[in-house]
């Protein structure tokens, strides 16, 4: 695969050629030294990280601790404690935490490692894997939206489309020589563990939740539904977020939502993700081995807005990288996404329009990146 992007060519002017160098990049920046933050990262006064309103309290350094779920007691006797605990997350949140899950640890820390190594690659290997064209299997690359973004943020990624594996897998990066296999392994425990918590989701929001029994029977519709997900995109991010010399003046990434069902995301035990909470951003505590779970667009919509998918953000350090894995979940590309029909009624009005994948890549294309604009996009109502 050719790079897309021009890193090798130095004719152009003086800001075309910087323009190129942040193209490739904050990584390669860093490695490069720089002892403070360019212009191309300083985020407009009000959109700082520390110049929030006061009530914002950063300072006090606001921790959040997120709501807990137990994985192994949902499969348990508890399992209707548990649901509602889900629902609760779900509804005032748009987070939890997802402790006791059961992927082994070693498929967990091998990825967290083999990410890292990726990163310290050769600038020249990772390039390989530069693409602006968002259908990429693969695509390596820098900032929130790299050809939108009038200010750069401080984060390079990698993206991984995961399904179908046969198709995708042989495009994955074959350097370091273990990536391949070790990531595909992590995408395959994180979409079975998905595919476990949706259908709890799915049982908290249309279920009668309340009885004692273990697990109860599925109906017709989440059995389809269950079907659709198993046969349905998942897309890995791993993040890396370099040491920043002013960590004050930009982000890592910008407020935004995710757009699929559920996020799963790993990180190390570098704090960094912030949840808009009750208007004021506050920082999740990492909890080691677990992952954070979010709603995303797609599951606002499914619920018909009883789920929200919650703004966050990430804010960069001067002192240590961070690396994160986010594993999106959705429906394959070609399904509609609407609100659930169980949930609408006449005192309940559909509250969304459908939508499908292809309108949300189109969308996010044709835009400037900006809150959580597509949703509002989708909106049939405008109550609060
Ligand atoms: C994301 C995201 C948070 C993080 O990849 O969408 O929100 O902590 N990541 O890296
Ligand atoms: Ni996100």
């Amino acid at each position: 695969m050719s790079p897309a992007i021009a890193i090798t060519n130095d004719s152009g002017n003086e800001n075309e050629k910087e323009e190129r160098q942040y193209q490739r990049g904050v990584k390669h920046l860093c490695e490069n030294g720089v002892s403070k933050v360019p212009d191309k990262y300083i985020l407009p006064v009000l959109d700082r990280p520390t110049t929030n309103h006061e009530e914002d309290n950063l300072f006090n350094k606001d921790n959040l601790m997120l709501p807990v779920i137990d994985f192994a007691e949902l499969q348990g006797s508890n399992r209707p404690q548990v649901l509602k605990s889900m629902a609760n997350a779900c509804e005032q949140h748009g987070f939890f935490q997802l402790v006791n899950h059961g992927i082994p640890s070693d498929v967990i820390s091998s990825m967290m490692e083999v990410s890292r190594r990726f990163f310290e690659l050769p600038f020249e290997e990772r390039a390989n894997y530069m693409s602006s064209d968002l259908n990429s299997p693969v695509r390596y690359g820098t900032s929130f939206n790299q050809n939108n973004d009038k200010v750069f943020c401080w984060r390079d990624f990698l993206k991984l489309m995961c399904h179908p594996p046969s198709d995708v897998l042989p495009h994955w990066p074959s350097s370091p020589p273990d990536f391949r296999e070790l990531a595909a392994s992590y995408a395959k425990e994180t979409k079975f563990l998905f595919e476990i918590v949706m259908v709890a989701i799915i049982e908290s929001l249309l279920g009668e939740v309340g009885t004692t029994t273990t697990k109860k029977k599925k109906t017709k519709e989440e059995e389809e539904l269950l079907e659709k997900f198993q046969n349905g995109s998942q897309l890995m991010v791993v993040n890396c977020y370099p040491p920043c010399p002013q960590p004050d003046l930009t982000l890592g990434m910008p407020p935004h939502s995710d757009y699929g069902f559920l996020t799963l995301l790993l990180q190390d035990q570098v704090e960094g993700l912030q949840i808009k909470f009750q208007d004021k951003w506050v920082t999740v505590q990492p909890i080691p081995n677990s992952f954070v779970v979010n709603v995303g667009d797609h599951l606002e919509i499914f619920s018909n807005g009883k789920y929200k998918s919650v703004l966050h953000r990430v804010l960069v350090n001067s002192m240590k990288a961070r690396i994160s894995v986010a594993s999106l979940h959705s429906l394959s590309f070609q399904c509609m996404i609407g609100p659930s029909p169980k949930l609408i009624d006449e005192s309940n009005p559909r509250r969304y329009r459908d939508t499908d994948f292809k309108s949300f890549l189109e969308y996010i294309t044709s835009r400037e990146p900006k809150s959580k604009s597509f949703l509002e996009s989708m909106k049939l109502t405008y109550e609060n």
